[in-house]
């Protein structure tokens, strides 16, 4: 990172394709001094300090009170589908996907923030970034499907622009969303089998695409979705 002082990151869903990758990279930083892993799976290595977090069961946010201080936060947790692919049409869409895509990629990633939102120093730069979608831009939408992931993106975006706009008038924290574009991690593979080949990326190239976007946020990306070339998604 940048600042060439001693970072502290926190990576949640570091036990993931873009997590781990990412995790690999700021092993290698030596800017960055300590990385919180945030996931399920235990993650160890230089550096990492683990914590449990999983969003089917809150309580374990509690010891994430012990972190001090975080010069930025990553959410990479997310899921495409909990069932057999994401809905092609209103006939499968249901209570379950829904309820279960709203508490892994909106619901989890606010409630972890809160979490960790007294590790941001009002005084200094810091930044907490989500991980989201184009897919889950409104406008954007022209193909339809998806349901409960582009549905649940969207109020990932809506819940972080509320955070983004909270937190600038009491902190330098810059909150704001990303989309990384089409990557080849273990369970997203499964459905990308029709899309273009040579646009798809993978974990390592995101991971060193979205350092070097923290490195360059400034005030401009507060409360928005920038893609991995830094254009703004509209919501
Ligand atoms: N891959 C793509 O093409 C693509 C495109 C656009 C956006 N994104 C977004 O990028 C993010 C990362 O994607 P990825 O491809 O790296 O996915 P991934 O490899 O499936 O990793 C997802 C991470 O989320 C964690 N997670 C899932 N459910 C959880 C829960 N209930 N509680 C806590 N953690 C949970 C997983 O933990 P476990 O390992 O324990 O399951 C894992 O660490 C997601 O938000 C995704 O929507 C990905």
């Amino acid at each position: 990172m940048k600042q060439g002082r001693s970072m502290k990151v926190a990576i949640a869903g570091a036990s993931g394709g873009i997590g781990g990758a990412l995790l690999r990279l700021c092993q290698n930083d030596s800017s960055i001094e300590t990385i919180y892993a945030l996931s399920r799976q235990p993650v160890s290595g230089a550096k990492v300090q683990y914590f449990k977090i999983d969003y089917d069961d809150l309580s374990t946010f509690e010891h994430l009170s012990t972190i001090e201080s975080i010069d930025a936060l990553v959410i990479a947790t997310g899921a495409l589908t909990s069932i057999s692919g994401p809905e092609k049409r209103i006939e499968q869409v249901g209570l379950e996907e829904l309820s279960s895509l709203y508490r892994i990629n909106a619901m989890g990633p606010i409630l972890l923030t809160k979490a960790l939102h007294h590790a941001f120093s009002k005084h200094k730069r810091s930044v907490c970034i989500a991980l989201s979608a184009k897919v889950g831009s409104i406008s954007d939408n022209y193909l339809g499907g998806w349901y409960s992931y582009r549905a649940s993106k969207a109020a990932l975006n809506m819940l972080f622009r509320s955070y983004a706009i909270e937190v600038s008038r009491t902190s330098k924290c810059i909150v704001s969303l990303y989309h990384p574009g089409t990557v080849a991690t273990e369970r997203f593979s499964l459905f990308q089998q029709h899309m273009d080949q040579s646009k798809i990326k993978t974990p390592e190239d995101v991971a060193t695409a979205l350092l070097q976007h923290i490195n360059q946020m400034t005030e401009a990306h507060r409360g928005k979705l920038f893609d991995y070339t830094n254009q703004v998604i509209p919501f």
